[in-house]
């Protein structure tokens, strides 16, 4: 672990500091709302202070944050609350050995050979309230506070529409129901949005935002905040039998009026408790409120009663916790990567911190904007965060705890890889390496991009492959592709003959290609997917394209001057134009351009036949004609382009002639047919 601050000289200066850092995190989160730091940031500096007083007892005191419970009492405008019955912690579980221990433990206490069973619910992370209903009726609503003491926030609950003022049928003397409220998601983002709107300070988090609408002053403003409560458990209660398992709890809150999780499940066995705890993980990121671990509880109430409590938890429940979306850690240095079109990426190499699940040592950091805007020193201490499958980022620096030596991060003026000149366009976020294709970085790059699967599509050969192949100097650029052979490969380390033989068959395919992955392969800047279609279904071949202006560029949709101006540029560089060449010689090709689903010469007329034709039956004149894209009719209307009058013509040729339409006697006919208007 990274020490807490890097000028701390003596370890009591430290532990001093610690404790005054920690309690000035507990007083923005409880009081003001508004921390500053991630929960597993603070976590990490309790731990750190929790690590101090193990090696020095004698420094313990009894207002050291690692004594208390919750939050410390601060004076608030709330009038307090003794719980009736204290409102319980749980204990943590990170790790299956953990969960383990837990099982193990509640199971040897019960002395019993039947396995436990298991009832289990998300852990909500929001607020823990205690309701209490005489009578049926809601009378008071209190925070967890410290365990002891919460605060009266009645007025404010009765605002939440998912909690009952009155329980459905249950009419006991004394019924506390406790759970957790929550805010959606959507109601965060509105709520943001609104205070963004009105100039005032975000939230941190749904949780916060949470608390601070509990504790609002004025109830119409809690009214609006629409949060919701989960509820999980009893307080005291008396005058009624409890329901004898934690499921069967659930079942009578939710037919008392509360809404308890549709996600609670029976866990038979070790297997199911685990399966549950990945199910839940899994769905984490698609519920509209944040869970950060699952909650295992003993189902049996009379097991739980026989197991009671430690100090401030349970020995019958264990929350097993998601592994923690932020982390901190220290940037030891940052490299600067080239990418296809030279842009610098600027990397943070940190001290490997495990977060979300998997251990993190190298971050992404976009650009230099990026690093302005964070204000990321090299040495800075930084929350790093990765949730979900979601690329890691580093969300902060922790300002007090920057050393002295900490360096400022500066742009290369020449490229890592070839020693070109970066330039940096003015108000652009990214810098390039000048230098092109003699770039070894831009060079494999663009290679990696030619052969993947939205380009050429060569299956199997994978990025691995490629900086191989260039090591070895087997290939320089994309067109050399088409000419390794087997005995070529199987020149490289450990290749063997059907791995050679595939990845050539694999190129062979490939050179089966199309117009749009052809464009989009050449990996032109700016020219995504989207604009290699567009490109190809306007010039429908390679030769006019090459040949476009760049007004000619520009009549493409979506393609605006600056991708013309890359794709002109492109198309006229020496080296691109021999590259496609060789390609094409190599035999890379797409389907011709199929013909222009183009309009008929006699689309959109409209013929109708009458009398006797000599060269001709009447059947064969509409066949023809419908060839040429006409539509034959048997009547007349003033919509028909013209009749075509054979001998003895009839009643049709007169309403011709009434509706002025014209009329084509056969060798009119006949000449439509051999000479249609263009
Ligand atoms: S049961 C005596 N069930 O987690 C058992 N707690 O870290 C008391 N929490 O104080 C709690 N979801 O605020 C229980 N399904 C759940 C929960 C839950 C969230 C909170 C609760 C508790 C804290 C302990």
């Amino acid at each position: 672990m990274a020490p807490l601050l890097a000028n701390a000289s003596a370890p009591r200066a430290l532990i001093d500091a610690l404790r005054a850092e920690i309690d000035a995190h507990n007083f923005r989160y409880y009081v003001l709302d508004a921390p500053s730091i991630s929960d597993a940031a603070f976590d990490q500096l309790l731990r750190e202070l929790h690590a101090i007083e193990a090696a020095h007892p004698e420094w313990i005191t009894a207002d050291s944050p690692t004594q208390r419970v919750g939050s410390p009492t601060y004076t608030t405008s709330f009038a307090p609350v003794t719980h009736a019955m204290p409102m319980l912690s749980l204990d943590n579980a990170f790790s299956e050995a953990e969960w383990d221990a837990f099982a193990a433990r509640a199971q040897e206490r019960l002395g019993q050979s039947t396995p436990l069973v298991f009832a289990a619910e998300p852990k909500f992370d929001g607020l823990a309230i205690n309701l209490t209903y005489r009578e049926g009726l809601l009378v008071q609503a209190a925070t967890r506070g410290d365990g002891q003491t919460g605060e009266d926030v009645t007025l404010n609950v009765r605002s939440i529409a998912n909690i009952p003022q009155a329980l459905q049928s249950a009419r006991a003397n004394l019924i506390e129901v406790r759970g957790e409220v929550v805010l959606t998601h959507a109601a965060f983002a509105a709520l943001n949005t609104a205070a963004q709107a009105a100039g005032e300070k975000k939230f941190v988090n749904p949780r916060n935002a949470a608390a601070g609408s509990l504790r609002q002053k004025d109830p119409r403003i809690t009214a609006q905040r629409q949060l919701q409560f989960f509820a999980y458990g009893l307080g005291a209660v008396a005058g009624i039998p409890q329901p004898d398992s934690q499921l069967a709890l659930l079942d009578w809150l939710a037919a008392q009026g509360f809404t308890v999780s549709p996600h609670r499940q029976r866990c038979d066995d070790r297997a199911a408790v685990l399966a549950y705890y990945h199910a839940m993980q899994a769905r984490r990121s698609t519920l509209d409120y944040d869970i950060d671990g699952v909650v295992f509880k003993v189902n049996a109430r009379a097991e739980q009663e026989a197991l009671g409590f430690v100090a401030r938890a349970p020995r019958w429940a264990i929350a097993y916790k998601f592994p923690a979306e932020e982390a901190v850690s220290q940037v030891q240095s940052v490299d600067f990567q080239v990418g296809r079109t030279g842009a610098l990426t600027p990397v943070a190499r940190i001290t490997p911190v495990f977060v979300g699940g998997v251990t993190v040592a190298n971050i992404t950091l976009h650009n230099m904007d990026e690093i302005t805007r964070k204000n990321i020193h090299i040495g800075d201490f930084v929350t790093v965060r990765r949730a979900g499958d979601v690329i890691p980022e580093i969300v902060a620096v922790l300002p007090e705890r920057r050393p002295p030596n900490a360096t400022i991060i500066s742009l290369p003026e020449t490229c890592p890889v070839c020693g070109s000149q970066v330039l940096r366009v003015e108000n652009e976020a990214i810098a390039r390496c000048s230098g092109g294709l003699f770039c070894p970085a831009q060079r494999r790059e663009a290679i990696k991009h030619f052969a993947s699967r939205k380009a050429l599509n060569i299956d199997g050969l994978g990025d691995k492959w490629v900086e191989l192949l260039l090591e070895h100097r087997l290939i320089a650029h994309v067109d050399d592709l088409f000419t390794l052979t087997v005995p070529q490969l199987l020149t490289l380390p450990r290749m063997g003959e059907k791995s050679a033989q595939n990845l050539v068959e694999a190129i062979e395919a490939a050179k089966n290609t199309t117009l749009p992955r052809f464009l989009y392969a050449l990996g032109v800047r700016e020219v995504g997917e989207v604009t290699a279609s567009a490109l190809a279904s306007h010039f429908a071949a390679l030769d006019p394209l090459l040949n476009a202006s760049l007004d000619d560029l520009q009549t493409v949709p979506d393609v605006g001057p600056i991708v013309a101006q890359h794709v002109h540029t492109f198309l006229r560089q020496p080296h691109n134009i021999e590259v496609m060449n060789n390609l094409i010689d190599a035999g890379v090709h797409w389907p011709p351009p199929a013909p222009k689903a183009a309009t008929l010469p006699l689309t959109g007329h409209t013929y109708v036949l009458t009398g006797t034709l000599s060269t001709l039956t009447r059947e064969e004149a509409a066949a023809r004609l419908q060839a040429l894209g006409a539509k034959t009719s048997s009547s007349v209307s003033a919509k028909t382009t013209a009749v075509i009058a054979g001998e003895a013509a009839g009643s049709k040729l007169a309403k011709a002639q009434t509706l002025g339409v014209p009329v084509l006697d056969e060798a009119g006919l006949l000449n439509l047919l051999e000479s249609p208007p263009a």
